[in-house]
């Protein structure tokens, strides 16, 4: 029997940070090791192109991305992992599902309402159609499980009826696809706890894995911890989950039976959290180092890995270029 296949991305905008790990990542490397699926993980470099990064810049942060993916425990013998734009049918692909996709469908796509806002002087075309590309990288290599944070939902929702209006007007081929939730969908900002950790947020808002100690520390130290009301402050809620999500369960209990009983001194808490922090990742920092070391290693790596994907890719551009009538 053959395994369900997997696909994932991530735009390299930016180094990896705690709601990238938590809501996305750390579920990419428990899922590779469970031998369950058949595995493609790639840098949506061509997703990134929507954005605003200069040319140079948008090289070394592919670098840095695939370092920082193979430090966290992705493992090239498990899963496929490459660039996007090394393996040409994305593009070709996306531009069929252009072409079977309302536009209005585009238009109330939430991501796609946030990024205008976020660049009003760079709405370009590309930010409305990303989820016709993004459906394309799943439907390239026959993904049915998509492991993503809450946010990208709605895009793979997108994906599948794509897949299913692929279906009804060419004849079925493409199978259901679904998300896939981690136990934590949504960490907060660290500044504004009532938005999700986010890049574009900038950099004190964030926790990124590769951050060193003294960092950590700094930015744990500025955390919102006020409350907003009678309730937990969102700020010690998304504090207390990070406590959890490194099972430091024994603590977290102790702080959440001193959050209730009015006796919690948050500084403590943002001790524990950074301790926590600072120990989780010191093996992801070396490694991470010793990746972008060595870049004709890396270099070989993502190459492999779109040799391998490119396979798959040209047999379902073949089998759709026929259904189409464009072979
Ligand atoms: P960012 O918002 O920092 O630019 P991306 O959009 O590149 O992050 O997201 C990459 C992956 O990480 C996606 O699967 C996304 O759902 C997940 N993700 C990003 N931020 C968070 C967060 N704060 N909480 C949970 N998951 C997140
Ligand atoms: N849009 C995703 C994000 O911003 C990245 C992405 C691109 C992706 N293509 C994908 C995720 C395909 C899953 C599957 O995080």
């Amino acid at each position: 029997m053959s395994r369900p296949v997997l696909v994932s991305g991530i735009q390299p905008t930016g180094n990896l940070h705690l709601g990238n790990y938590l809501g996305a990542v750390k579920n990419w490397v428990d899922l590779q090791n469970s031998g369950k699926y058949e595995m493609y993980i790639f840098i949506a470099d061509l997703h990134a192109l929507t954005g605003n990064l200069e040319a140079e810049q948008r090289q070394a942060q592919v670098q840095q991305t695939a370092a920082e993916l193979l430090a966290i425990g992705l493992d090239p013998e498990k899963t496929t992992l490459f660039i996007q734009s090394q393996v040409p049918g994305h593009t070709e692909l996306g531009w069929i599902f252009s072409c079977l996709t309302p536009l209005a469908e585009l238009q109330r796509m939430t991501q796609y309402k946030d990024k205008s806002r976020q660049q009003a002087k760079n709405i370009n075309a590309g930010l409305l159609t990303y989820p016709i590309l993004q459906a394309a990288d799943i439907l390239l290599y026959r993904g049915t499980v998509v492991p993503v944070g809450q946010d990208q939902v709605q895009h793979v929702e997108l994906t599948r009826d794509i897949g299913r209006w692929f279906n009804q007007r060419y004849g079925e081929y493409f199978s259901p696809v679904n998300p896939l939730l981690t136990a934590v969908p949504r960490v907060m900002s660290l500044l504004e706890p009532d938005r999700k950790m986010s890049k574009s947020l900038g950099a004190g808002q964030v926790i990124e894995l590769g951050d060193d100690p003294e960092t950590i520390i700094k930015k744990l130290k500025k955390a919102v911890t006020a409350t907003t009301g009678g309730k937990m402050a969102p700020g010690v809620a998304n504090l207390l989950l990070l406590l959890k999500s490194f099972e430091r369960t024994e603590e977290w209990e102790k702080f959440v039976a001193a959050e209730k009983d009015g006796t919690i001194r948050y500084g403590d808490l943002k001790t524990a959290v950074a301790e926590t922090l600072i120990n989780a990742f010191a093996d992801f920092r070396q490694k991470k180092q010793q990746w972008l070391d060595q870049p004709e290693k890396l270099g070989a790596v993502l190459q492999a890995g779109a040799k391998q994907a490119t396979v798959v890719a040209t047999e379902t551009l073949t089998a759709v270029r026929e259904r189409v009538g464009i072979n």
